[in-house]
């Protein structure tokens, strides 16, 4: 079977807006998942590609269609790395999450922090599953500052940089972040594949 359309299997339009055209050049059309169906899939999965895979597969079997997922974090040197996986889950809101960060970090010297993305594709009924990872360094910011993006994007400041993601917005998140070198490490992968072939 020959698929024209890959589902983005996620409710979160900002990643989904971050990943669109880093896929382009695979020339399928990128349907957003939210769009979609409602679909939450349990993230028991020990690390990032685990959890992406099972949202995948997920995905992939209620639609039939070949379906991307993706699972991220934020990890912080000086607190043993983490939140990690259970960077969505350590209070409710994003507005807690960054307070709950920054007040572990206030007598921190060592700010040294990474985003780590994984990515999972599954083309249905081929047996291919495809996994990339991308990391972004930085170091935790003071305070929150810009309010571009998502997530803990207020509080990271990307290596080579001195303002947050909050502040610099979305064209330079793009250049840099850890879902633009997962995708783009999947568009490498599959463009000398035959699957697109
Ligand atoms: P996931 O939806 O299970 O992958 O959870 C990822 C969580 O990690 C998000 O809810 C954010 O808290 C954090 N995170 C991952 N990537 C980013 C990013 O690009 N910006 C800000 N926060 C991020």
């Amino acid at each position: 079977m020959v698929f024209k359309s890959i589902i983005f299997a996620s409710g979160n339009r900002n990643k989904y807006i971050e990943i669109r055209d880093h896929l382009k050049p695979l020339g399928f059309e990128i349907l957003f998942g939210g769009d979609m169906f409602c679909l939450e899939i349990e993230e028991t999965g020990m690390d990032y590609s685990e959890n992406a895979m099972l949202k995948a597969r997920g995905w992939s079997e209620i639609s039939g269609l070949p379906c991307l997922a993706d699972d991220s974090g934020l990890e912080i040197r000086s607190l043993g790395w983490w939140p990690g996986v259970f960077s969505a889950r350590i209070a409710s809101t994003d507005r807690e999450r960054n307070q709950m960060v920054l007040s572990r970090m206030s007598d921190q010297a060592d700010r040294v922090c990474r985003y780590v993305a994984s990515f999972a594709l599954i083309f249905p009924g081929k047996h291919s599953l495809w996994l990339t990872q991308g990391i972004c360094w930085g170091t935790i910011s003071r305070q929150p500052m810009g309010k571009a993006g998502f997530g803990y994007d207020p509080i990271f400041i990307p290596k080579g940089h001195d303002r947050t993601l909050g502040q610099l917005g979305l064209e330079v998140k793009a250049t840099l972040s850890h879902r633009s070198i997962a995708a783009s490490a999947l568009v490498d992968m599959l463009s000398s594949s035959s699957m697109i072939k």
